[in-house]
């Protein structure tokens, strides 16, 4: 019955939401689209001709946005342990990051090019069990980070979703190290009950690597 009530108050507030409106007439995959609309519009993340690769990139709202942005003169590598529609313009790939296999499928698509950017709206599937979830999340962030200190360029920006809990201040301290500029914003997109925020680092110091 809770569940019930639950679940139909999700579907009026999915519904009546102005983001998801807004995805359905600008065509965009998720309303996940307009965080990163909004990230870059105040970070300047996304410039022509970069080389990218979307993190959890399914159903492909990011992707939509990355190959926009970056255009033709761009890369994009779309990876999701789920299976996701082509986009043009980018790659795609299904695996799953926390394997080794997904890694070095990502390590042959781009062939020793270095990134740009990474970019990862990965989260986990919720189990409720909110201290698991927690350590799910963390660690799902942890595997982006070293992704992109191996893959970026000195100088290369990172963008991640995080959530606000164990282990949220060590995570921003290993990024501080790693980046010359960190920044933890909250879009207005993100559903203000949620605990996710994004931490971007900008400039990838040189002895990161
Ligand atoms: C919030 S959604 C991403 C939405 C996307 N940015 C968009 O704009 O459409 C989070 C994604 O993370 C993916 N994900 C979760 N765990 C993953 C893993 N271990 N490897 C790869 N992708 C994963 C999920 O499958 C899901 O598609």
């Amino acid at each position: 019955m809770k569940r019930t009530r639950t679940s139909k108050g999700w579907m009026r507030e999915h519904v009546n939401d102005p983001y998801v409106l807004l995805a359905q007439k600008e065509g965009y995959r998720s309303r996940a689209a307009y965080k990163l609309m909004e990230l870059d519009e105040r970070d300047h993340l996304l410039v022509a001709g970069m080389a990218v690769v979307d993190l959890g990139a399914a159903p492909g709202g990011w992707t939509q946005v990355l190959a926009k942005r970056i255009g033709k003169t761009g890369t994009l590598i779309a990876f999701d342990i789920l299976p996701m529609d082509a986009v043009h313009g980018a790659t795609v790939i299904q695996g799953d990051f926390r394997e080794d296999a997904a890694l070095d499928q990502l390590s042959t698509a781009l062939a020793g090019k270095p990134l740009d950017l990474v970019v990862s709206d990965m989260a986990p599937n919720i189990s409720g069990i909110g201290v698991a979830d927690q350590a799910r999340s963390m660690h799902l962030a942890e595997l982006a980070l070293e992704f992109s200190i191996q893959h970026l360029k000195p100088g290369g920006n990172f963008l991640v979703k995080i959530f606000q809990g164990d282990g949220f201040d060590d995570f921003v301290r290993d990024a501080r190290a790693v980046f010359l500029q960190v920044h933890v914003r909250k879009p207005k997109a993100s559903r203000d009950r949620s605990t996710e925020v994004y931490l971007i680092g900008k400039g990838m110091r040189n002895s990161a690597q």
